[in-house]
């Protein structure tokens, strides 16, 4: 009885491991369409030149963002490292490089310009680009995801993000990310020369 129990758990422990390791990229199949969901979390590390491992630096401000309220023309650069888990120290599954630039006089609006290069896993190399408007109050934030390269070209979709931590002494957020895209690979269909 104890070794079938312990036997159980094991079976159960490795298929919660197996279920864990990909659980951060899945592919469904729909008619001709792939669709594909990736859940991973951002890293932003936005405590200045004074931290080592920052990730997130200034890059312009315009004239009238020291006066504007809500930081109108300040744009920032970064490159984040992205994991499937929300802990820093997991699996890095890809890094994201882009500009965020604030882009409302009213609001605190931002343009994002985001592009993930996955480093792991079947789709290893490929890109996922995502461009739109982020209202920073919002809860759930949604941009879309405008394209991609390698087993993404052609990709479309929507990214939903929220903050899944934020430590404003250092700077720190951790964003968590549900992205879905569709991928024809028909849609192509190049006949001429
Ligand atoms: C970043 O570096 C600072 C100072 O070296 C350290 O205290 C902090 O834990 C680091 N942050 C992360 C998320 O690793
Ligand atoms: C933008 O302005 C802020 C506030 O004055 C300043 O701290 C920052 O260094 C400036 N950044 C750039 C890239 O000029
Ligand atoms: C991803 O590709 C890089 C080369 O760009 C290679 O070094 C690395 O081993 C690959 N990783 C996986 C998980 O396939
Ligand atoms: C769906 O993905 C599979 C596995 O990557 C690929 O072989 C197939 O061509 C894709 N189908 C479409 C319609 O994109």
């Amino acid at each position: 009885m104890k070794n079938i129990t312990i036997g159980l758990m094991l079976r159960i422990s490795c298929l919660l491991a197996a279920a864990a390791a990909s659980s951060w990229v899945q592919t469904i199949t729909k008619g001709n369409k792939n669709i594909t969901k990736f859940h991973f979390y951002v890293h932003n590390l936005d405590g200045g030149p004074k931290f080592p491992n920052t990730t997130v630096y200034g890059i312009a401000n315009a004239s009238i963002t020291s006066t504007s309220p809500t930081n109108f023309g300040h744009i920032d650069g970064f490159d984040d490292r992205v994991t499937a888990e929300a802990d820093i120290n997991s699996e890095q599954v890809a890094r994201v490089q882009g500009t965020a630039a604030y882009a409302g006089l009213q609001a605190f609006v931002i343009a994002l310009n985001m592009n993930f290069y996955i480093t792991s896993g079947e789709f290893n190399r490929s890109t996922l680009g995502m461009a739109g408007h982020i209202t920073a109050a919002d809860r759930l934030r949604e941009v879309p995801m405008i394209g991609g390269t390698g087993a993404f070209r052609l990709a479309r979709g929507y990214a939903d993000s929220s903050i899944y931590s934020i430590d404003l002494a250092t700077g720190y957020s951790v964003l968590e990310y549900k992205i879905y895209v569709i991928a024809h690979s028909d849609e192509v269909v190049w006949t001429g020369a």
